[in-house]
């Protein structure tokens, strides 16, 4: 008997659908459930998010937003640490290499100031050459949800404006994207660990125990599959 593969129907995205964001947990897991050194999850991680992100950007989605590295990070190994910041500035390198490849505008959010500096200049060079693309991918280092939000309110505060919703979401690193409407989170924790605390307002949760080097563009779709089937209500009442 002939096997039959039934491939499940590609998702379609509409217009309720335009930024998801990513908390990308598990790397360490993945590489010590295989003896491995945690550096090789990261390694693994980063791979992950390569093909992740060039999924979202033929699903055509206009927004993605990546947790990479938080402010508690710094608490980990040093060698840890030093490992994560040599796979983002490989990772910059090879983006300026395949920009022809890519539709994507590049911002990095979170405090640059204690990061080293020839990736300082690597984030700003790719910021500034990608600058006009389509498909905005921040990329989140150094963040911390509480920290973007003194971060904010000091600039509002500086320029003189009252404190008002508006202000502070224009003063926030994703003034441009606006809230994620998925906040999707890989490793099976259920929290935001300092993520978006503002912008996850009303963004759909979606909590999953596949390991982030595991996560694939098949996953995104089931995600994205699982949105469509939720109904934001936004305080209201259902329609039907
Ligand atoms: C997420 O994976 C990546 C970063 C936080 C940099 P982890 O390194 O937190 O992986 P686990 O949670 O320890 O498995
Ligand atoms: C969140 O993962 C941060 C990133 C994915 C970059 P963590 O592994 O740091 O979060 P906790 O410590 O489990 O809350
Ligand atoms: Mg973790």
């Amino acid at each position: 008997m002939a096997l039959k593969i039934i491939k499940k129907e590609s998702v379609v995205l509409d217009e309720r659908l335009s930024h998801i964001a990513f908390i990308m947990d598990g790397n360490g897991r993945w590489a010590t459930s295989r003896g491995l050194p945690r550096e090789q999850g990261h390694r693994a991680g980063a791979k992950a998010f390569q093909r992740i992100a060039t999924h979202c950007e033929e699903l055509g989605l206009r927004a993605m937003t990546v947790y990479a590295f938080s402010t508690e990070n710094w608490k980990r190994p040093a060698r840890e640490v030093e490992a994560i910041m040599d796979l983002l500035e490989d990772y910059i390198d090879s983006c300026e290499k395949e920009l022809k490849k890519h539709s994507v505008r590049f911002r990095f959010i979170g405090d640059r100031t204690p990061l080293r500096p020839v990736l300082r200049q690597k984030m700003d060079r790719l910021e500034a050459i990608t600058k006009d693309n389509r498909m905005i991918l921040n990329i989140a280092v150094n963040y911390g949800a509480r920290s973007e939000l003194c971060r904010a309110m000091q600039t509002v505060a500086d320029g003189g404006l009252p404190i008002s919703e508006d202000s502070i979401s224009g003063a926030l690193y994703t003034a441009e994207c606006g809230d994620p409407d998925m906040i999707v989170r890989t490793g099976g924790d259920m929290r935001i660990s300092n993520f978006l605390l503002w912008q996850a307002a009303y963004a759909e949760l979606y909590f999953t125990d596949k390991l982030w080097p595991d996560f694939s563009p098949a996953d995104v779709d089931e995600a994205i599959r699982v949105f469509y089937s939720r109904q934001r209500r936004y305080g209201g009442v259902s329609n039907v």
